[in-house]
């Protein structure tokens, strides 16, 4: 019985562990969340810049960056600036603990990343997208994806 239970529990964490979203099904997500009309920039911007933040990982927490402060989640939301993570200070703009953008639901990340594309850096706030996917041909991002 101890054995069962043990197996039931190693399958509970297995099946909760990272969810990695497939390109097409992320993309399908945020245009649902209709996170291109609100930014004003096209899903494959947004799926490019998940891809090269987390990789799709919805439960990644980064590395601690030189100052501190860690990012979270798909978009890799930064916890000096948008969300609170008991840690250092934090502007907490989006008025949410950090550990809520590592869920596999990213319902409440696309909300925040609406909210921090209304700053003036916009969407440049995030570092991947400057390096990684501004400037270039995105259609490889969302080809194939009913949309
Ligand atoms: C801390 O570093 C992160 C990542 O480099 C950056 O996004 C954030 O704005 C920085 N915070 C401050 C207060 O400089
Ligand atoms: C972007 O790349 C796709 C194929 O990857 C190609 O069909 C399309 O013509 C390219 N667009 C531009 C503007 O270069």
């Amino acid at each position: 019985m101890k054995v069962l239970a043990f197996t039931l529990f190693c399958l509970f964490i297995a099946v909760n562990e990272a969810k990695v979203y497939e390109r097409c099904e992320l993309a399908r997500k945020l245009k649902n969340s209709k996170l291109d009309v609100v930014s004003g920039h096209s899903i494959a911007n947004w799926v490019c810049l998940a891809y090269y933040e987390s990789r799709f990982n919805s439960r990644l927490v980064g590395p601690p960056n030189r100052n501190k402060s860690q990012d979270y989640g798909i978009f890799q939301i930064n916890s000096r600036w948008w969300c609170s993570n008991g840690k250092g200070t934090t502007a907490n703009g989006c008025r949410s603990s950090c550990s809520a953008f590592l869920d596999d639901d990213i319902t409440n990340d696309i909300e925040c990343a609406k909210r921090i594309v209304k700053d003036p850096n916009g969407i440049s706030a995030w570092v991947a997208w400057r390096n990684y996917c501004r400037g270039k041909n995105l259609s490889k991002w969302t080809q194939g994806c009913r949309l």
